[in-house]
């Protein structure tokens, strides 16, 4: 099974298997090494290259056209959505408002009385970005995007959960919390400030596994009582920091590849999609301090010693979980005025290849074919490419 873990080399046909970090830092070094073709592409060297080769710096946009760059950007954000309405699906099917499992219905409320009403209307909108994107691309004549032969991976077998294939895995997931340390810093990332994690989140379930491990009748008192109630709250808690994680990436995302559209209607669904999804990261900043503050702070997984510590406890800016505002931070420059803003904005800290090597990291595509990362890390080394033409 470990080789479902790796990569054959592409279009070589070689068979060296390559890390999933590796294959991201090959796909960036594309992107790099593409770029400065660009940029060294003046208009003298234009007249020198045959059109058919003439990338994205070729065509530029006018009027309703797009350019290479618009359609590889916003193709990357149809998968990235298709990605999003994934996991968000698994989430809602067992923890949504019309969700199938009342335990871990019971352990999210925990966090907040309206978590499942949450996690139904921000399914609903990750679905409505996906079929928005595709249907876009195919009003202009670009090809749409679709994941469902990657749909492969086994669902939980937990009350509630559709026995479907899946594109994610959320069953041990390692869950970047920096974003919490980050979002209250006064530095930046894309000024090299480094942020260290706010809950160690390794190797645990966002879902309920199955219902002999967390049966779906369990309590959910405060604090929970009983081994198997600590563990549902701790799989809860785990959820509470994934949904804010995944939207602060996207976060970053549109942000970023809003700098890169060429095309004004395709900037104006950039940022129209990419402030609902800092819309959700803001929602779920709240909802996942309250795992880690009284009354619920202190559960510990008896499974995975994952542990929820009370972050107030340990006092200061970087802990207080109703910090859920971005602290303004340096911006530009450290000698302009600090500013509250999403960060990162830099390509290689949250662009599409970045996107692509953190969700890999978070062990979301856990279990996924050499193919399907191949074809994800080349949209998305496309639509880092991808270049603002005027
Ligand atoms: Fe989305
Ligand atoms: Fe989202």
């Amino acid at each position: 099974m470990r080789n479902e873990d790796t990569f054959t080399a592409g279009s070589t046909g070689t068979e060296d298997p390559i890390s999933p970090h590796q294959e991201a830092e090959r796909q960036w070094r594309r992107v790099l090494g593409r770029r400065s073709f660009l940029k060294g592409v003046g208009l003298a060297g234009a007249a020198a290259i045959p059109g058919s080769a003439l990338l994205s710096g070729s065509a530029f946009a006018s009027g309703g056209t797009l350019t290479q760059g618009d359609v590889a950007i916003l193709r990357f954000l149809a998968a990235v959505e298709l990605i999003e309405s994934d996991l968000w699906q698994q989430y809602n099917e067992l923890g949504g408002v019309n969700g199938g499992n009342s335990a871990y219905m019971a352990a999210l409320s925990n966090l907040d009385g309206d978590m499942p009403q949450y996690i139904a209307d921000n399914t609903d909108d990750e679905l409505s970005h996906a079929a928005f994107l595709n249907a876009y691309l195919r009003s202009k004549g670009a090809r749409a995007v679709h994941l469902d032969r990657f749909r492969t991976l086994p669902s939980s077998k937990a009350t509630g959960a559709k026995q479907i294939g899946r594109l994610t895995n959320l069953q041990s997931l390692d869950v970047d919390t920096s974003w919490y340390v980050r979002y209250r810093s006064t530095n930046n990332p894309d000024l090299g400030a480094t942020f260290r994690q706010a809950v160690n989140i390794r190797r645990e379930p966002g879902i309920p596994l199955n219902d002999t491990d967390t049966p779906p009748n369990l309590p959910a008192p405060v604090p929970p009582v009983g081994a198997q109630e600590t563990r549902m709250q701790a799989i809860a808690n785990t959820a509470g920091f994934h949904f804010a994680y995944i939207e602060q990436g996207g976060s970053s995302l549109y942000s970023i590849m809003a700098l890169k559209a060429s095309n004004l209607e395709v900037l104006r669904i950039i940022v129209s999609i990419g402030g609902v999804e800092t819309n959700h990261f803001s929602l779920w900043h709240d909802k996942a301090g309250n795992a880690v503050a009284q009354p619920l702070a202190g559960v510990t997984d008896p499974e995975t010693g994952v542990t929820f510590p009370d972050l107030n406890a340990r006092g200061g800016q970087l802990n207080q979980t109703n910090l859920i505002l971005p602290e303004p931070c340096q911006f530009l420059d450290p000698g302009l005025p600090r500013c509250s803003i999403v960060r990162p904005t830099l390509d290689e800290l949250g662009g599409a290849v970045a996107t692509i090597a953190s969700f890999t990291a978070d062990r979301l595509f856990e279990g996924q074919s050499p193919r399907f990362f191949k074809v994800i890390n080349e949209l998305a080394a496309e639509a880092d490419a991808a270049a603002r033409s005027r």
